[in-house]
């Protein structure tokens, strides 16, 4: 009777965990992805990496990301920027602040700024690691429209405060040889309303929101909303990656695109972006491009499947190339829950490429060997 009952007890135990590992992400044993379910860390902690994205650096994934609390305040940046490590995508360790609020009223990353998209990446040059995120001054709402830079000789930081600058003051855009006169910008005509914002902002520079950085070999760049975010800028970093060269291009102009995130496939460029409505979801954009600097295709939504019109809840915050896989990207986006933003979730799904389309379809689960064979 006493055997029975243990067998009992133990069954009902090992049904309960396999359950529980089933809707959520869990740690050391995890070799799958949950999209949108709670992902905890090696703490059993959901992970609190938002707007995020990832830099691969010798075997470890290192994962940035906007830190947020509960409640009303959670949007703002009350902690900072923190980091996770990974070797598998699946299971991640809790690094710590990477990047901490100001306790300085003073500071541009005073405690209540908003912080937002963090992107790290490595500069040879300098042996620096470079961290670029959107900066919004304290209590001025989303009107600053500043990028915030900070670097750290550790990965894991902690990461110093440069500067915060809008983009490319008194610069005007690049434009591709054999680009129609028409199609530049001209500020003396005011008949041009798509050149309005940028016209008002060529002297203090040009406004910087939803962001993301993008490295191809030895050269970056910040690709950013701009312009109350109707055009997406992507400007050329300097040698260091702190600062920018004066070469830039507009794309997308008049189109409101937030969330860019940019990667290279077989010589092709290609964005996935999103449209804009605060914190609630609206549908993906994808568009490719031979060269960075354009012109950039645009070819609709990626998306497949349940409300693939909504981004499936999410936006788009990141592709990550799966470092030692042929290509394979995956699709970082956030399902924000502004009530309450420490809950947002992570929806992290495979991207395909059926001709030369690109898909990202609705997975409950996945993992890694979804990109084997290709
Ligand atoms: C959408 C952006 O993508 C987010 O990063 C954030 O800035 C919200 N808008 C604020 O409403």
């Amino acid at each position: 009777m006493y055997k029975t009952i243990c067998q009992i007890i133990l069954l009902l135990l090992f049904t309960s965990t396999r359950s529980l590992a089933q809707t959520s992400q869990n740690d050391s044993t995890a070799t799958n992805f949950y999209p949108g379910k709670i992902w905890p860390d090696n703490n059993g902690v959901h992970i609190n990496a938002h707007g995020g994205g990832i830099i691969y650096e010798k075997g470890t994934y290192y994962w940035f990301g906007e830190h947020k609390i509960a409640g009303p305040k959670g949007n703002s940046a009350q902690v900072g920027i923190h980091c996770y490590s990974s070797k598998d995508l699946y299971s991640w360790r809790d690094q710590g602040i990477a990047l901490k609020v100001s306790d300085d009223p003073k500071s541009d990353i005073t405690r209540g700024a908003i912080i937002e998209r963090p992107k790290v990446i490595f500069n040879k040059r300098t042996g620096n690691y470079v961290m670029w995120f959107h900066l919004e001054l304290a209590g001025k709402g989303y009107g600053s429209a500043l990028a915030g830079v900070a670097v750290s000789k550790k990965v894991t930081g902690p990461y110093t405060f440069l500067k915060s600058t809008r983009a490319n003051a008194g610069k005007m855009p690049f434009y591709p040889m054999g680009t129609p006169e028409s199609e530049k910008v001209n500020c003396s005509d005011t008949t041009k309303k798509d050149d309005k914002f940028f016209c008002r902002d060529l002297k203090p520079g040009q406004m910087v929101r939803d962001m993301t950085l993008f490295v191809d070999g030895n050269k970056a760049y910040h690709i950013f909303s701009s312009e109350e975010n109707y055009t997406v800028q992507i400007a050329e970093l300097n040698d260091d990656y702190t600062g920018y060269t004066g070469k830039f291009v507009r794309m997308y102009i008049g189109q409101q695109t937030e969330a860019p995130a940019v990667f290279k496939r077989k010589g092709t460029y290609y964005m996935i972006g999103s449209g804009c409505t605060g914190w609630a979801p609206n549908a993906a954009r994808w568009f490719t491009a031979a060269s960075i600097w354009g012109p950039w295709t645009f070819h609709g939504n990626p998306c497949k499947g349940p409300e693939a019109n909504l981004t499936f809840g999410g936006q788009s915050t990141y592709v990550l190339p799966v470092a030692g896989k042929k290509d394979a990207f995956i699709f970082m986006a956030d399902k924000w829950t502004p009530k309450n933003p420490i809950d947002g979730r992570y929806l992290w799904l495979p991207i395909t490429f059926k001709g030369g389309n690109l898909q990202i379809e609705w997975k409950d689960k996945w993992n890694l060997s979804s990109f084997n064979g290709l």
